[in-house]
């Protein structure tokens, strides 16, 4: 098991550079394979969901070549053989495997995927907008068998807008026979950024971004070089932990606009931002921050993933502060820990009520999932004393380099394997 230990309450100043977007990564690499030649893809996060992912590719016999951030991918080799339980339960985003190959051959067969237990995370609106292009989906326990004589383009309604779901019809539907029309599709940057590699190997994709996505079939996808947007979720975390303690601490290679349902909210907290075009600096926190309330929503709205690591400034801020989750109906589970920790935090049905501030001291805690775990580093950054963070693997997952960057900075941070 892997642990991390902080020594808390330093003040962190200097730069973070932000690395390339996790969820745009793990959909463009089994994207990838929708080519028979060449895909180059650069700013490729160190993190072991790429790990993973890389993993799936070399079992399907896919040419894989890592070199510092980019990632060559070269599929003439490969062959469309069962995806093993053991590679597609290491996380969720196995499953645009299951698009891909279905785009690609026809047919796709593997298990159900795998990632942090944050709630049900059914995969129903994937495997109906498969079954609308033609697809058959035949599923035994975990093993699902996904094929078609033929793909035809459909209209696809989203009963809600998944981010999942959307990417995978995508990877599906680009080498369908005819137009494909996915409604009340999710509009998170990482699916434009997904289309648009997608486009640069041929693809006929439109409306990426935006509530409909149009997407004219092609027969054939070719070699593209493209790049993966920064990571807005560890701008945000690494923003956050700025707030809580930083001092001129500058967030680099960010995309402001990602973030601005973030940045909007700590400036109603009364922290004061210099917000420039790539990056986003932390100028003033005042003595007495302000209490506010949250509410996640899909894109633009409040990212669920930074849920988590907010209500560990919230418990800084005087008042009562709540957060509701409307996407996830279990990630409340760093709560128990921020509570052990000396915050106060209730939670009622999917509402967290804190109690502020409060002073934090540290003590050992667990990562129970990848965003749960980054509230727990931002936790014991500003705890007095160490905090112990056990199954810290689940923040590898996402945060590339996560020890350098803040050592960096001046946090006494170090991971053990025990
Ligand atoms: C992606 C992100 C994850 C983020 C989430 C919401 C990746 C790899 N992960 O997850 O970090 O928290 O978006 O922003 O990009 N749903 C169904 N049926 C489905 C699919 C989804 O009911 O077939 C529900 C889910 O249970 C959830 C909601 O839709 O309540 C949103 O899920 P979705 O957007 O699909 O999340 P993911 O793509 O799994």
């Amino acid at each position: 098991m892997k642990v991390i230990e902080i020594e808390g309450n330093r003040e962190l100043t200097g730069q973070i550079r932000i690395s390339g977007a996790k969820n745009a990564t793990v959909a463009l690499i089994p994207a990838a394979i929708l080519t028979d030649e060449e895909a180059t893809i650069c700013n490729v996060p160190e993190i072991t969901d790429t790990d993973a992912l890389c993993d799936i590719l070399k079992e399907l016999n896919v040419n894989v070549n890592r070199s510092t951030e980019s990632l060559v991918i070269n599929p003439k080799d490969m062959k469309n053989i069962e995806i093993q339980e053991e590679f597609s339960k290491k996380l969720r985003a196995s499953y645009y495997f299951m698009g891909a190959l279905l785009g690609k051959y026809k047919k796709a067969v593997m298990y159900f995927p795998g990632g942090c237990s944050i709630g049900a995370r059914p995969i129903d609106l994937h495997l109906k907008g498969f079954e609308a292009l033609g697809a058959t989906v035949t599923n035994d326990k975990n093993k699902y068998i996904v094929e078609a004589k033929e793909l035809k383009g459909a209209n696809i309604y989203l009963d809600i807008a998944s981010v999942g779901a959307t990417i995978n019809i995508m990877l599906a539907a680009v080498r369908a026979k005819g137009k494909t029309v996915i409604d009340n599709a999710a509009k998170e940057p990482e699916i434009v950024n997904v289309a648009t590699f997608l486009n640069n190997m041929g693809a006929k994709i439109t409306g990426a971004g935006t509530s409909t996505i149009k997407i004219e079939g092609v027969d054939h996808l070719h070699k593209c070089f493209h790049e993966v947007i920064p990571d807005r979720i560890e701008a945000g975390t690494y923003l956050i932990i700025a707030a809580l303690c930083g001092k001129d601490l500058r967030i680099d290679n960010v995309i402001p606009e990602h973030i601005d349902s973030l940045t909007s909210k700590l400036e109603e907290m009364g922290i004061k931002l210099d917000i420039g075009i790539d990056y986003v600096r932390v100028l003033e926190v005042p003595e007495k921050l302000k209490a506010t309330d949250i509410k996640t929503a899909v894109y633009p709205g409040f990212a669920t993933d930074l849920q988590q690591p907010f209500t560990v400034l919230l418990t800084q801020a005087e008042g009562i502060s709540k957060v509701t989750e409307t996407i996830w109906e279990n990630r409340f589970m760093h709560v128990p820990y921020l509570n052990a920790l000396g915050a106060d935090i209730t939670v009622e049905n999917q509402t967290a009520k804190i109690q502020g501030p409060r002073e934090l001291i540290g003590c050992e805690v667990v990562a129970t999932d990848l965003r749960a775990g980054a509230a727990m580093v931002a936790a014991g950054l500003k705890a007095k004393g160490k905090t112990t963070i056990t199954n810290s693997e689940h923040i590898l997952r996402g945060y590339e380099s996560i020890i350098e960057k803040l050592t960096n900075v001046g946090a006494k941070i170090t991971l053990k394997e025990i």
